[in-house]
């Protein structure tokens, strides 16, 4: 089961890697490094497990955050109209999205960042995902709102892409022409 101890933090270049993609259909060791992921999301959200493990909440985490330099991540997060949305998924990728930016009002955070970052975080409100489940099965998917935000988060960590990278660090609380707040 992972704990704190096993996220890498954002001075670890195992962050910065662009990570390969995953064989399919998945070996048993990547099945259960996909599913270690999401197990960590849940517990950090449930209060008796996470507190008894001292884990940070988190609705998303990526593989590159154990130090796993392969494309998997975990994503669970309830969103405004009370949906949950639970994946775990193998070599995720953004097929399309809108036109329309979005941002969370109250900027983003990470599990590897230990810190407050603030600053605007510019997303697509809209995305669609194909990607691979745990039994190496296409899963399809249309998000919006906080569930394609999330994802965006995640992916750009396969990528080495830290959400800070998108601030402008000219001006980091001003949000791009036409982009909507979202409030969590
Ligand atoms: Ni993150």
């Amino acid at each position: 089961m992972l704990t704190m101890k096993n996220i890498i933090r954002d001075d670890n270049p195992l962050l910065r890697v662009v990570c390969e993609e995953v064989i399919l259909p998945p070996s048993t060791e990547d099945k259960q490094t996909l599913s270690s992921l999401l197990e960590f999301v849940i517990n950090s959200q449930d209060p008796t497990i996470s507190k008894k493990l001292g884990l940070r909440a988190g609705i998303g985490l990526a593989a590159p955050q154990i130090g796993v330099t392969k494309r998997m991540i975990a994503v669970h997060v309830t969103d405004d109209q009370d949906i949950l949305h639970s994946y775990a998924l193998f070599n995720p990728k953004i097929v399309s999205h809108s036109v329309e930016l979005t941002y969370l009002k109250t900027g983003e955070g990470c599990l590897s960042v230990d810190r407050d970052v603030p600053g605007i975080v510019p997303r697509y409100t809209k995305i669609r995902v194909k990607g691979y489940n745990v039994d190496g099965e296409l899963v399809d998917v249309r998000l919006k709102g906080l569930a394609s935000i999330v994802f965006q988060h995640e992916i750009d960590h396969l990528n080495g892409i830290m959400f800070y990278d998108r601030i402008n660090k000219k001006d980091p609380l001003t949000a791009p022409e036409g982009a909507v707040p979202l409030e969590r």
